[in-house]
């Protein structure tokens, strides 16, 4: 199975030529990296505007498919614009009043258009009595609600914690090798150990060129999700590479 390593360019950048020029480069340079999957999640107003190559995510999508919901997006939309995948729940949006209850709307309305959502979890962070394992199982139940087993596959996990986000260190990789497990564990439970681990479980939280290929490795993870060193063409690619070179 290819990895899969998706460029989360959150609110950034400001014009659409740097997101053309930031697209393109990546597009050319990361072409020959053939056992990675690049994805690519501008902010809504770009989604349209590159001319192809790379697969595309959106950052968030409105679960209705169409109606009055002034400044909302819908499923619709993002499939007509050939979008692949979405992110829902990630912790920036969870922390602008997104609800658990919102992410599963999202991820069946997802679903029945055939996107792939991507769906983040994440615990604030980590206390010693293994409190932050029930959130994460949470987080992936309540997005799982109604979801049936065959569709298990057409849906991907971004493991990222919050305390990892945006910061100077990521997690270790044994800590997030023994995270993927229990991601699997739970997803076992909830359906079948066969359906678990046809399930794609990503990383994200202060990755880069220096640290992606040992998460990916050691983490026994199936990809990443990257936000600022996304944002620089030459560093994305050598993340790219560093992932493709793993045996
Ligand atoms: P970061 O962000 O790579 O800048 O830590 C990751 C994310 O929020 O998806």
């Amino acid at each position: 199975m290819k990895k899969i390593v998706v460029a989360n360019w959150k609110m950034n950048p400001d014009t659409v030529s740097v997101a053309k020029n930031n697209y393109n480069s990546i597009k050319r340079n990361t072409k020959k990296y053939r056992k990675v999957e690049t994805v690519i999640a501008p902010p809504f107003v770009f989604l349209n505007s590159f001319s192809g190559g790379l697969k595309m995510a959106a950052q968030d999508v409105f679960w209705q498919k169409s109606g009055s919901f002034t400044g909302e997006v819908s499923v619709n939309q993002l499939a007509h614009l050939k979008v692949s995948y979405c992110i829902v729940g990630h912790s920036e949006r969870r922390e602008l009043g997104e609800s658990d209850i919102d992410v599963n709307m999202k991820v069946r309305a997802l679903i029945s258009v055939g996107i792939t959502p991507i769906i983040c979890v994440g615990e604030k962070d980590r206390d010693s009595n293994g409190e932050y394992l029930s959130i994460i199982k949470n987080q992936i139940k309540d997005a799982l609600v109604s979801i049936k087993q065959k569709d298990l596959s057409k849906i991907i996990i971004a493991y990222e914690p919050i305390w990892a986000i945006g910061k100077k260190d990521s997690i270790g990789t044994r800590s997030l090798h023994e995270m993927s497990i229990y991601i699997k564990k739970v997803l076992s439970d909830l359906y079948s150990k066969r359906t678990a681990f046809k399930v794609s479980v990503l990383y994200g939280g202060s990755v880069d060129e220096s640290n992606a290929r040992e998460l990916v490795k050691e983490g026994e993870v199936q990809g990443l999700l990257i936000g600022r060193a996304s944002l620089e063409p030459k560093k994305f690619t050598e993340i790219i590479k560093e992932v493709n070179s793993i045996k």
